[in-house]
Protein backbone atom coordinates (compact mmCIF):
# COMPACT_ATOMS: atom_id res chain seq x y z
CA UNK A 1 0.00 0.00 0.00
CA UNK A 2 1.16 3.06 -0.59
CA UNK A 3 1.33 6.32 1.95
CA UNK A 4 1.54 9.32 0.11
CA UNK A 5 3.07 9.44 -3.77
CA UNK A 6 5.11 12.69 -4.27
CA UNK A 7 3.57 14.66 -7.22
CA UNK A 8 5.06 18.20 -8.71
CA UNK A 9 1.94 20.05 -6.42
CA UNK A 10 4.84 19.51 -3.69
CA UNK A 11 7.18 20.73 -5.29
CA UNK A 12 9.70 23.80 -3.84
CA UNK A 13 11.54 24.49 -6.68
CA UNK A 14 15.39 23.86 -5.16
CA UNK A 15 16.28 20.43 -6.53
CA UNK A 16 18.02 19.01 -3.74
CA UNK A 17 15.13 20.28 -1.08
CA UNK A 18 12.66 18.52 -3.84
CA UNK A 19 14.94 15.18 -3.96
CA UNK A 20 15.01 15.28 -0.31
CA UNK A 21 11.27 15.70 -0.17
CA UNK A 22 10.79 12.45 -2.86
CA UNK A 23 13.40 10.67 -0.88
CA UNK A 24 11.73 10.89 2.38
CA UNK A 25 7.95 10.02 1.03
CA UNK A 26 9.91 6.53 -0.36
CA UNK A 27 11.32 5.73 2.26
CA UNK A 28 8.25 5.74 4.16
CA UNK A 29 5.95 3.47 1.32
CA UNK A 30 8.97 1.47 1.84
CA UNK A 31 9.17 0.94 5.57
CA UNK A 32 5.31 1.00 5.53
CA UNK A 33 5.16 -1.94 2.97
CA UNK A 34 7.65 -3.67 5.35
CA UNK A 35 5.19 -3.25 7.88
CA UNK A 36 2.70 -5.30 5.77
CA UNK A 37 4.63 -7.73 4.36
CA UNK A 38 6.29 -9.67 7.98
CA UNK A 39 9.35 -8.03 7.70
CA UNK A 40 12.30 -8.77 10.73
CA UNK A 41 11.78 -6.10 13.24
CA UNK A 42 16.06 -5.73 12.67
CA UNK A 43 15.86 -4.47 9.09
CA UNK A 44 12.84 -2.17 9.87
CA UNK A 45 15.26 -0.79 12.95
CA UNK A 46 17.63 0.07 9.94
CA UNK A 47 15.34 1.49 7.86
CA UNK A 48 13.71 3.85 10.19
CA UNK A 49 17.41 5.05 11.35
CA UNK A 50 17.90 5.84 8.02
CA UNK A 51 14.26 7.69 7.64
CA UNK A 52 15.18 9.43 10.82
CA UNK A 53 19.02 10.28 9.35
CA UNK A 54 17.72 11.57 6.16
CA UNK A 55 14.64 13.67 7.81
CA UNK A 56 17.36 15.37 10.13
CA UNK A 57 20.12 16.27 7.26
CA UNK A 58 16.88 17.59 4.93
CA UNK A 59 15.71 20.04 7.81
CA UNK A 60 19.82 21.13 8.06
CA UNK A 61 19.91 21.85 4.42
CA UNK A 62 16.41 23.06 3.79
CA UNK A 63 17.49 26.20 7.36
CA UNK A 64 21.07 26.36 5.06
CA UNK A 65 19.35 27.40 2.26
CA UNK A 66 16.61 29.92 3.89
CA UNK A 67 19.59 31.41 6.27
CA UNK A 68 21.63 31.57 2.43
CA UNK A 69 18.69 33.52 1.25
CA UNK A 70 17.78 35.23 3.89
CA UNK A 71 13.95 34.41 4.31
CA UNK A 72 12.98 35.97 6.93
CA UNK A 73 10.72 33.22 7.94
CA UNK A 74 13.61 31.13 9.06
CA UNK A 75 13.19 31.14 12.95
CA UNK A 76 9.58 30.06 13.14
CA UNK A 77 10.02 27.65 10.44
CA UNK A 78 13.02 25.90 12.34
CA UNK A 79 11.33 25.70 15.50
CA UNK A 80 8.48 23.37 13.58
CA UNK A 81 11.59 21.30 12.42
CA UNK A 82 13.01 21.10 16.29
CA UNK A 83 9.32 20.04 17.39
CA UNK A 84 8.75 16.90 15.19
CA UNK A 85 12.24 15.91 15.80
CA UNK A 86 12.03 16.41 19.37
CA UNK A 87 8.44 14.15 18.53
CA UNK A 88 10.48 11.41 16.16
CA UNK A 89 13.34 11.24 18.32
CA UNK A 90 10.83 9.88 21.38
CA UNK A 91 8.99 7.52 19.49
CA UNK A 92 12.50 6.25 17.94
CA UNK A 93 13.68 5.53 21.44
CA UNK A 94 10.71 3.79 22.32
CA UNK A 95 11.24 1.73 19.11
CA UNK A 96 14.54 0.99 20.03
CA UNK A 97 13.92 -0.40 23.66
CA UNK A 98 11.10 -2.26 22.60
CA UNK A 99 11.35 -2.96 18.89
CA UNK A 100 7.62 -2.40 19.05
CA UNK A 101 5.92 -2.33 15.64
CA UNK A 102 3.49 0.17 17.18
CA UNK A 103 6.44 2.95 17.80
CA UNK A 104 7.82 2.24 14.12
CA UNK A 105 4.15 2.53 12.83
CA UNK A 106 3.67 5.84 14.26
CA UNK A 107 6.91 7.25 13.14
CA UNK A 108 5.95 6.32 9.68
CA UNK A 109 2.28 7.81 10.12
CA UNK A 110 3.23 10.97 12.13
CA UNK A 111 6.14 11.88 9.77
CA UNK A 112 4.45 11.25 6.60
CA UNK A 113 0.86 13.62 7.63
CA UNK A 114 3.16 16.15 9.46
CA UNK A 115 5.85 16.08 6.51
CA UNK A 116 2.64 16.66 3.76
CA UNK A 117 1.19 19.82 5.83
CA UNK A 118 4.30 20.96 6.48
CA UNK A 119 5.58 20.91 3.16
CA UNK A 120 2.07 22.55 1.76
CA UNK A 121 1.90 24.99 4.53
CA UNK A 122 5.25 26.13 5.49
CA UNK A 123 7.87 24.92 2.58
CA UNK A 124 5.76 26.78 0.12
CA UNK A 125 6.02 29.85 1.68
CA UNK A 126 9.84 30.35 1.30
CA UNK A 127 9.16 29.15 -2.78
CA UNK A 128 8.93 32.57 -4.12
CA UNK A 129 12.95 33.13 -1.82
CA UNK A 130 14.61 30.50 -2.49
CA UNK A 131 13.79 30.13 -6.28
CA UNK A 132 14.82 33.64 -7.09
FE1 LIG B 1 11.07 20.28 3.67
FE1 LIG C 1 10.64 22.55 6.30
Amino acid sequence: MTVKIWTSDYEVGVESLDADHIMIFSLINHIDDAHQSDCDKQAIGKMLKVLMQRALAHFKREEAFMRKYNYPGLQHHAEEHREIIKDLQKLYVAYQDTSNVIASRAIVRILCSWLEEHIMKSDMQYKPYLSK
